[in-house]
Parts: structure tokens; C-alpha cells; sequence
């Protein structure tokens, strides 16, 4: 685009060694290895948006006094760059990410960024670091835009100044075990968030919050939390940075529905839209622990699946908490999980038809 082009280009003086980077892009760790760049961009109340630009990846100098330090004022976004196999590069749905952070902005009283902006900044740095998009099964690169409340200040309200940063960095599978089932806690002690919360905003608070049950979580040999809604404490939300599907055995899916405090995982959307595509009856419903326990024990539910950017869908095969401990059907993958996976990962990596219009060349 026009606006890629406003961002001014200085190339890092010092690029990763071919071999280095074809080392790192062979088997990353989830979020440990980046590219040699990142894109940026400034704002200040009197001036907007300045500064486009990008140039060598590396550390930010922050002022102690920097706001987001003090009262977490941040948002994030994550989306993934592919190569297809005629070596043309491709983003999926990119406009669903820059429209949920301008909401995501607006709830942290944050300035809104221009969606023509994002999607210029992601083409931009894409551009430049395209040699670090990783090729094999289940690579990508992972695109992670943040924005944040940059003012050295520490009064409370709402910044005059913030940074807008992106960097980029190559993917494999989310969790260690790879594509292979993983295990949810059922947090009932802690909650995400409450109504009129930050739920449906994709801020750094509310991972923070998931953090510690995370480890509860961990400490009970799970992978993943899941959480309850806070009013009730028994209708499932979502996991610590997920959306959750189940499939009946009668094969209808369900997803919880958005409450306001659930993110909307463009995933989530997606999914939505493929399972209706097959004539698969699906809906947005409220869903109870209760239920689901039950579904388990009498096996009318079949299978049950995390889902957001950097999970893809992944097949979940246990689900446990303080007083239950359940196998979800057999505890392996279910079939619709890895079917649908396998049509949504297709339409990524330009193996099928995009039917929807989803993927966004650059
Ligand atoms: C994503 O799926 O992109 C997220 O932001 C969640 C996090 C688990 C990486």
C-alpha cells in the first residue's frame, strides 16, 4: 500500500548470519527467536501519529517513570505471516486484527491506531524481515503489534504520549508438545475478569491476571487454564489466551458467546464460519462447567478444542479441576478438531481455496 511506503526504512547493521537464521527458523520455541527488524510509530495528543518507520530490532530505552510501567495501559495484537509455496507471502485476516485494536485501544483509553496504519505497518516490516518466515508444516511468522502508554508521568489518567511497536517473530506449534492434546485446569478460585471489565480487550492485564492460575494449572499437571464466568463461577469463558469449542456427539458445536468479558478470537470467528460451511449445526451459547462435566461422564460430548492464533485449533484431552479429574472421548485428538484444523491451516498456507476472502497478500 501507499502507507507502507510512509514507513522510513534503516536496515540493521548488523543481520543475522544466513546459517544463524536458518538454525533459528528451523525449530523455534514458541516466542523465544526475532527478526532482525521492527516497525514503530509514535503519537503525542498535539501532533497524532508520527514517526513511521522501521529499523534494527532491539531493546527500548524506558524511563522509569514511563506509564505503562506503573498502570499497564498496553494492548496487543498477533497474527501470522505465511509463505505459500510459489513463495508469495500472505497475512490471514489482518483487518480483523487492526479493527479489534482500535476497540482493544479505546477500552485502555489508548489513541486509536488507523486500520490502513496497522495494516501498512505489518507490510512494512514484513517486507524487510520476509526471509524470516519459516517454511515447514506448522511455521509461521508470528506478528505481534503492541501499543503502549510511553509518557513519563505517574499520575493517573489517560497518556499523552504512546508507542506503537511491531515485531515479528517465527513460529512453530504453541505448545511443546506440538499438535498433540493438551490438558486444561478449571480455575475456580480466580477469574479473568468481571462485567464491565477489560475481558473483550486484548490488553496485558488481562494475561497477568491469568498468570497465577497458570501456575495453578501447572502445579496440577495441566497445560492450560480455563476460566469461569465471575458472577456466576459456573459457565465457561475461555483459557488463559484461547477460545474453547465443543463438539457433541451428535456433532453439533458450540462456543461460548460473547458476554463482554470474552475475547473475540478472529480463530474463533473463523471457525465459525468454516463449521457453518458444512452444513454442521453451530451456535454462541452459554455453556456450563456442569454441562460439560456431565457431556464427559455420559459421553454426548465427543471432543473439545482450544483455539486463537497461536494455538491454531489444539485438541484438548483432559479436563480437571479441584474435584473432577475427566477424559475428554478417549483423551486423542478428535476427528472434526483436526479436520477443521486441517481446512483452516489449508486456506493459510494456500493449499484450498479462500473462499471467505481471508487472505490478504503483500
Ligand atoms: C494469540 O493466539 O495470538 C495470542 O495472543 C495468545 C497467546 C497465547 C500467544
Amino acid at each position: 500500500s501507499d502507507l507502507a511506503a510512509a514507513y522510513d526504512v534503516t536496515l540493521t547493521d548488523t543481520p543475522t548470519p544466513h546459517d544463524e537464521r536458518a538454525a533459528a527458523l528451523a525449530a523455534p520455541r514458541f516466542g523465544t527467536v526475532f527478526s532482525d527488524h521492527m516497525a514503530r510509530a509514535r503519537w503525542t495528543a498535539d501532533g497524532g501519529w508520527a514517526e513511521r518507520r522501521v529499523e534494527k530490532y532491539g531493546p527500548l530505552q524506558l524511563d522509569p517513570a514511563t506509564a505503562v510501567l506503573h498502570y499497564a495501559q498496553e494492548i496487543f495484537e498477533g497474527l501470522k505471516a505465511y509463505q505459500h509455496a510459489d513463495g508469495s507471502v500472505w497475512t490471514f485476516r489482518p483487518e480483523a486484527n487492526a479493527e479489534r485494536f482500535t476497540a482493544s485501544a479505546r477500552r485502555l483509553a489508548l489513541p486509536e491506531l488507523p486500520v490502513e496504519d496497522f495494516l501498512a505497518s505489518i507490510e512494512a516490516l514484513v517486507r524487510v524481515d520476509r526471509e524470516w518466515i519459516p517454511t515447514g508444516e506448522e511455521a509461521s511468522l508470528y506478528l505481534r503489534p503492541f501499543m503502549y502508554a510511553s509518557e513519563k508521568f505517574i499520575g493517573v489518567r489517560s497518556t499523552l504520549e504512546a508507542e506503537y511497536l511491531v515485531i515479528a517473530s517465527p513460529v512453530g506449534p504453541y505448545f511443546a508438545k506440538g499438535v498433540n492434546p493438551v490438558s486444561i485446569w478449571v480455575s475456580q478460585n480466580y477469574h479473568r475478569v468481571g462485567a464491565g471489565g477489560t475481558g473483550a480487550a486484548k490488553c496485558g492485564g488481562n494475561y497477568a491476571a491469568s498468570l497465577l492460575p497458570q501456575q495453578e494449572a501447572y502445579a496440577n499437571g495441566c497445560d492450560q487454564v480455563a476460566f469461569l464466568d465471575a458472577a456466576t463461577n459456573t459457565t465457561l469463558e475461555e483459557l488463559g489466551g484461547m477460545n474453547i469449542f465443543v463438539v457433541a456427539a451428535d456433532g453439533s458445536v458450540s462456543t461460548p458467546s460473547l458476554t463482554g468479558s470474552i475475547l473475540e478470537g478472529v480463530t474463533r470467528r473463523s471457525i465459525l464460519q468454516l463449521v457453518a460451511d458444512r452444513g454442521i449445526e453451530v451456535s454462541e451459547r452459554a455453556i456450563s462447567l456442569a454441562e460439560v462435566q456431565s457431556g464427559l461422564r455420559d459421553g454426548s460430548i465427543a471432543e473439545i478444542f482450544a483455539c486463537g492464533t497461536a494455538a491454531v485449533l489444539t485438541p484438548i484431552g483432559r479436563l480437571a479441576g479441584a474435584d473432577f479429574d475427566l477424559t475428554v472421548g478417549d483423551g486423542t485428538s478428535g476427528a472434526l478438531t483436526m479436520s477443521i484444523r486441517e481446512e483452516l491451516t489449508d486456506i493459510q498456507n494456500g493449499r484450498r481455496p479462500d473462499r471467505h476472502g481471508w487472505m490478504h497478500r503483500l
